[in-house]
């Protein structure tokens, strides 16, 4: 039987950490998965998982399970992280996910029950793993052009065009609720407010992926297009992941939210969640999300938390800025400043695949051979590196 297998296709984010891992040379740099890393090049455990890890080792009495659903109080707490006071309490039905990626697949399964004949349409580029995901589970595709290689910036006319003309009512438009990946190009909120009038005059479904809350202008300040996408949409679904805002990415903690038109869909909705975990895992892993829920309930543990949050994002601008300053200098030119408007943990820089394995040969300089780099890979002594490398490779 197992002969008959295939090989399948190789992820290239997981292809990139594995040659990384492979390469002798002790001054390489990995600017490929989106971990976030400190000016030393860990990836600490934040002070508030600490602190929550040691109050739950005291206090946890069993490791029984929880819901088929997660705990209600995780599932609560963090659809307020993402959705604040947006959508009423009974329109929203919730199911905790293994992190983000189980959050967007389950939601593919949703969708699939729903209604099959849907297209889900993808801002070109993507996380790769979207378009894979929705393969497997049987679901059609379309794209949607989304970043201009000119400017660097997101193409909103032809977004808009492509999804005018693809888009028939019923299917579902997968967004990236703030800092957008591979790019780091992102929609203003009037373009939000433009994007919400052509869903709802198309009958189109929102599928939002918001997994940098906090990584891009602040946690209320990511959060705002989905809040206002929710409040203003009949239906939404939304996958959230904690990994990156909460640094607990082995801990695979994320949250499928499906907002329903009215409370009395709601029951059957979470009854089709529940249904879906059961299938797919029974009970969803609950020890990151245990944290997470100790950490947003918990007035001492969540300042502590916002605020090495915000620590982390302000380390991403500043490099951000120290980035385009240095590459402003080598070039003479302007030409970079979309590094510094960019937002989140990741930037497209437009480089040819070429030129990005010449960086790689040359530096030791790992990114996604579509040329994403992962900011929070650099520090203040690999940034002129960088730039250095960016100038040779003639970008
Ligand atoms: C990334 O895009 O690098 C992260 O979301 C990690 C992953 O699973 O690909």
């Amino acid at each position: 039987m197992l002969t008959n297998l295939q090989a399948q296709p190789e992820d290239k984010i997981m292809a990139l950490m594995a040659a990384y891992r492979a390469d002798p040379r002790e001054n390489k740099i990995d600017l490929g998965v989106g971990v976030y890393k400190n000016a030393a090049g860990q990836t600490p455990v934040m002070r508030a998982i600490k602190a929550a890890e040691q109050q739950l080792w005291e206090a946890e009495t069993t490791k029984s399970y929880t819901g088929l659903a997660g705990d209600p109080a995780y599932g609560r707490a963090l659809s307020g992280l993402v959705l604040g006071k947006s959508v009423e309490a009974e329109r929203l039905a919730l199911a905790a996910q293994p992190g983000g990626t189980g959050a967007i697949h389950q939601a593919a399964e949703l969708i699939k029950a729903a209604n099959p004949e849907a297209t889900v349409w993808l801002s070109a580029p993507t996380w790769p793993n979207h378009p894979a995901i929705l393969r497997h589970v049987g679901l059609a595709m379309g794209e949607y052009r989304y970043f201009d290689n000119a400017t660097r910036g997101v193409d909103f006319d032809g977004m808009i065009e492509d999804i005018k003309a693809g888009a028939k009512p019923g299917d579902v438009v997968l967004l990236h609720g703030c800092c957008h990946n591979p790019t780091g190009a992102n929609l203003t909120l009037p373009q939000w407010s433009e994007l919400i009038a052509l869903m709802q005059a198309l009958g189109l479904i929102p599928l939002i992926d918001i997994a940098y809350q906090g990584f891009g202008d602040g946690l209320d300040e990511d959060a705002a297009a989905t809040r206002l996408v929710a409040s203003a949409m009949p239906e939404t679904l939304i996958a959230a992941s904690c990994s990156k805002n909460f640094g607990i990415y082995r801990e695979r903690t994320g949250l499928l939210m499906a907002i329903s038109e009215k409370a009395d869909q709601t029951a059957l909705t979470q009854q089709n969640l529940t249904s879906l975990n059961r299938l797919n895992f029974s009970f969803p892993p609950d020890h990151g999300a245990r944290l997470v829920t100790m950490i947003l309930e918990d007035d001492a543990l969540r300042a502590d938390w916002m605020a090495e949050l915000e620590e982390v994002r302000l380390g991403m601008l500043g490099l951000r800025e120290q980035l385009a300053r240095e590459l402003r200098e080598r070039s003479g030119s302007d030409r970079f400043g979309f590094i510094a408007e960019h937002r989140g943990m990741f930037s497209r820089l437009g480089a040819t695949p070429e030129q990005v394995a010449k960086m790689r040969d040359d530096h030791g300089i790992y990114m996604v051979g579509d040329s994403r780099l992962n900011i929070a890979g650099l520090n203040q002594t690999t940034v002129p590196i960088l730039a250095q490398a960016i100038a040779e490779a003639g970008v």
